[in-house]
């Protein structure tokens, strides 16, 4: 990454993208996050609102970050638009399922070669989403 893009915000442009690897980067996040899904303790009450097999969950939050990150849109380029708290309003989400979820995200970011500003920043990001799927 040159000067130019690391002094870049992360909001700006595709710089989370970038910083967080790209597609490839995203793709071994996502994994990791499922794998914290399956094993932390305490997700495992959100990992059963899940199917058995994570394949199709996997891909999907693997092209939402993507395009959320200011990557491209391969969420939509599949699946079409999507609202994040429509998509969860037949779930059952309160506050310990919301934090079960970002918990999930922080243990997958310790196994990330990520800058740690970007990792926090990115912890801060997803808290709006997260909370916005609540739905008691
Ligand atoms: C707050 C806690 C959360 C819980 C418990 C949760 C749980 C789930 C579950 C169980 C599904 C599968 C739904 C189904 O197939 O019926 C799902 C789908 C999905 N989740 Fe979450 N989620 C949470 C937060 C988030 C956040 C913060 C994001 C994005 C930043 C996200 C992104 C997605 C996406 C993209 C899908 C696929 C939706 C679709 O295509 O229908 N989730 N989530």
């Amino acid at each position: 990454m040159s000067d130019t893009q690391n002094k870049r915000a992360y909001g700006d442009g595709d710089a989370s993208f970038q910083t967080a690897g790209g597609e490839a980067g995203i793709k071994t996040l996502v994994d990791a996050f499922y794998h914290a899904m399956a094993t932390l303790p305490q997700a495992q009450h959100i990992r059963q609102m899940h199917d058995d097999d994570l394949t199709e969950s996997n891909d999907k939050l693997f092209r939402f970050l993507c395009g959320w990150l200011g990557g491209p849109k391969l969420y939509r380029e599949k699946y079409g638009s999507i609202a994040i708290p429509r998509a969860h309003a037949h779930l059952d989400i309160g506050l310990e399922e919301r934090d079960a979820w970002l918990a999930c995200m922080a243990e997958a970011l310790k196994t990330q070669d990520y800058p740690e500003d970007f990792k926090a920043y990115l912890m801060e990001a997803l808290m709006f989403p997260a909370d916005r799927c609540r739905n008691r």
